[in-house]
């Protein structure tokens, strides 16, 4: 059999790349990778989220109550938190709240960094601790010179390292000061914000046991802001990315599409630094013109939008000379970022259906799409839907008009379909693979999204992907690369189970998912070329993609999976490389499941609550036998 790919140089200038969408869903955002501690820091709100004090707690009597002053904060932030009048039966000592952060705070010795905003004039310090919910315990705790004064906005900061681990996460933060020493028996707090270190100690950064997670899986990619964040819930809240700049007092926060209020604290600037912290190229996804309750923007209104995606663009990659390049600098990064791939929307064959994908194929697409290529021949315009079986209604757009550009597809599925995927992309226009995941198992309800998505990421899931990426990796001429969505799930926001990685405000709870190792095992071996292979045996049960990696000197690579749900009959492999000599040394890694013979066999994931990694990874050295093959078994 002669295998199809064996594309012998991939047009975009880099492997086929791994990587993943990121918008804020399981609170991955907000209580997820952004490492901001405190949940509900400025008292946010929006049309579906009122504002409120959740997540605050009274010290010593205080009365709690949401003010909206006639000088705020902000006109971003313009309720704020006042803290006073003590009721009777507490005549004594500081008053204050505490804040339970998002479902906990982790604790240890390591210098955490907060501020808060404060107006009303005191004389005194405040106190600000991380103690215990459970026990009379406080980790640390830390003095604050009051400079609050009448009539001001005065910011505190502050640093604190507790004295000793918390033996687990169920605390709090508080901030506590002496009523007495104020001049009107309250103050008015905002912006109450605290982080720990975070990855390569960038400020306002992210969480550090995320961020390495995802580093260390090797990714090229990342596609942001979304997925249906991009959307918004209507075309007036959409995620607006001029809303996320600067600092975060000017920040409004963005009501959020999952069910919850959004800080805006992970913008544009946070986005774009994560992609470089990470070595990551960047999908950037500019609004499209459609909402997912369905609101579409005419023809004739849709201009001011294709201008604002252009200012996007400058943003990030304009010279520091042009006029939002010139913000970016400001906001301390002259040098443009590399940006490659601009998306168009998200999935606008689904939301308002027939009449965002019709207005979707009939203009608006190659709207942005022409005014992005006059401006920026050398961007990858990408389209926010594929040239058929999306999985939508009716998803053919016509790229004739828009040639250069390329899909996107969304194969969320069960993983015998996912095999099935192997070949679907052999004869067919480029296009990212902007959201894969297997996320239903076999033979469950029909049609598939009336049925639930299963607990957590899980062998015979991983393994039915594993096949996709083989498929998609041997197309890589035209397909850039895949992405992994939604990534991450913190587990008190239980939205969409499948995650690469699970968390919560515990660090011991951080989980990477079976299929995060597939993944990580694929990128860690790039190709820069796939290769032609021939074989004796068709595809299936075992597939694979062959190539070499140029920016290795030209080391070859063989990757491939094998998919049996029937039995359990392992797969001899014999791998010739041509001009391979025998005696060759090669590295060869093997995923098994440690699980299979339990009950739960191919459905075992990785469970955050028991913290058994179920995926036993096998490395070794082998040498090509006397006929030039490697010979193993899968
Ligand atoms: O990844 C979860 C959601 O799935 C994304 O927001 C959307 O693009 C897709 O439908």
């Amino acid at each position: 059999v002669k295998s199809s790919g064996g594309n012998e140089t991939g047009k975009f200038g880099h492997p086929f790349g791994y990587g993943f969408l990121h918008e804020d869903i399981n609170n991955s955002g907000d209580g997820g990778i952004y490492a901001e501690l405190i949940q509900n820091r400025a008292f946010q709100y929006s049309r579906s989220f009122p504002v409120s004090t959740a997540h605050y707690f009274p010290i010593n009597g205080a009365s709690l109550s949401i003010q909206n002053l006639s000088e705020p904060l902000s006109k971003a932030l313009p309720a704020s938190l006042r803290v006073g009048g003590r009721s009777s039966g507490y005549s004594t000592g500081k008053i204050g709240f505490e804040n339970e952060g998002y479902w906990g705070i982790g604790v240890s010795q390591q210098k955490y960094t907060g501020s808060f905003w404060v107006k009303g004039a005191y004389e005194g310090s405040f106190t600000a601790s991380l103690q215990s919910n459970l026990t009379d315990d406080v980790f640390g705790s830390v003095e604050i010179k009051s400079k609050a004064v009448d009539g001001e906005w005065v910011e505190h900061e502050f640093e604190l390292v507790p004295e000793k681990d918390a033996p687990n996460s169920n605390n709090t933060f508080a901030v506590t000061f002496d009523a007495a020493g104020t001049k009107k028996g309250y103050l008015d707090f905002n912006l109450i914000s605290l982080f720990p270190p975070t990855y390569k100690n960038r400020k306002n950064g992210l969480r550090v046991d995320l961020a390495e997670a995802l580093a260390e899986m090797n990714a090229h990619f990342l596609r942001f802001p979304g997925g249906n964040m991009l959307e918004g819930l209507t075309n007036d809240t959409y995620w607006d990315w001029k809303d996320t700049l600067g600092p975060l007092k000017e920040r409004p926060g963005f009501q959020g599409v999952w069910g919850y209020q959004q800080t805006h604290g992970l913008g544009i600037m946070e986005y774009l630094e994560w992609a470089e912290d990470m070595d990551l190229q960047i999908v950037l996804a500019v609004w499209g013109g459609l909402a997912l309750n369905g609101d579409v923007t005419p023809k004739e209104a849709l201009q001011p939008f294709i201008d604002d995606a252009l200012n996007e663009i400058e943003f990030v990659a304009g010279p520091a000379d042009s006029t939002w390049g010139a913000k970016r600098a400001a906001l301390g990064h002259p040098e443009p970022f590399e940006l490659n791939y601009v998306e168009v929307g998200n999935e606008d064959w689904l939301a308002g259906y027939p009449g965002g994908w019709d207005s979707y194929r009939e203009y608006r697409f190659q709207m942005f799409h022409d005014a992005i290529k006059a401006a920026h021949p050398d961007i990858q315009v990408i389209a926010s839907s594929a040239t058929s079986d999306g999985g939508g209604p009716d998803k053919a757009l016509d790229f004739s008009k828009t040639a250069d550009a390329i899909g996107d597809y969304h194969p969320y599925r069960r993983p015998d379909e996912l095999v099935e995927e192997f070949d679907r992309f052999d004869n067919d226009i480029g296009h990212i693979v902007g959201e894969v995941a297997a996320t239903h198992v076999n033979g469950g309800q029909e049609p598939r999204w009336d049925g639930p998505l299963y607990s957590y990421p899980w062998w015979q899931g991983a393994v039915g992907e594993a096949i996709s990426l083989l498929g998609y990796e041997r197309n890589s001429d035209r397909i850039p690369g895949t992405f992994y969505a939604p990534v991450m799930k913190n587990e008190n926001r239980f939205q969409w189970p499948i995650t690469l990685l699970q968390y919560a405000a515990d660090p011991k709870m951080t989980t990477r998912a079976v299929t995060w190792y597939c993944w990580s095992l694929f990128a860690h071996s790039p190709i820069s070329h796939t290769l032609p292979t021939t074989s004796n045996s068709s595809y299936g049960p075992l597939y694979w993609v062959s190539g070499r990696d140029d920016a290795r000197n030209g080391a070859l690579v063989w990757k491939g999976a094998v998919y049996n749900t029937t039995n359990s009959s392992t797969v001899p492999v014999s791998v010739h490389f041509q001009g391979v000599t025998p005696g060759t040394k090669a590295s060869l890694t093997v995923l098994t499941n440690n699980a299979r013979n339990t009950t739960l066999g191919d459905y075992s994931y990785n469970d955050p609550y028991t913290g058994v990694n179920i995926v036993n990874t096998e490395t070794s050295e082998v040498r090509a036998g006397a006929s030039g093959a490697f010979k193993f078994v899968l």
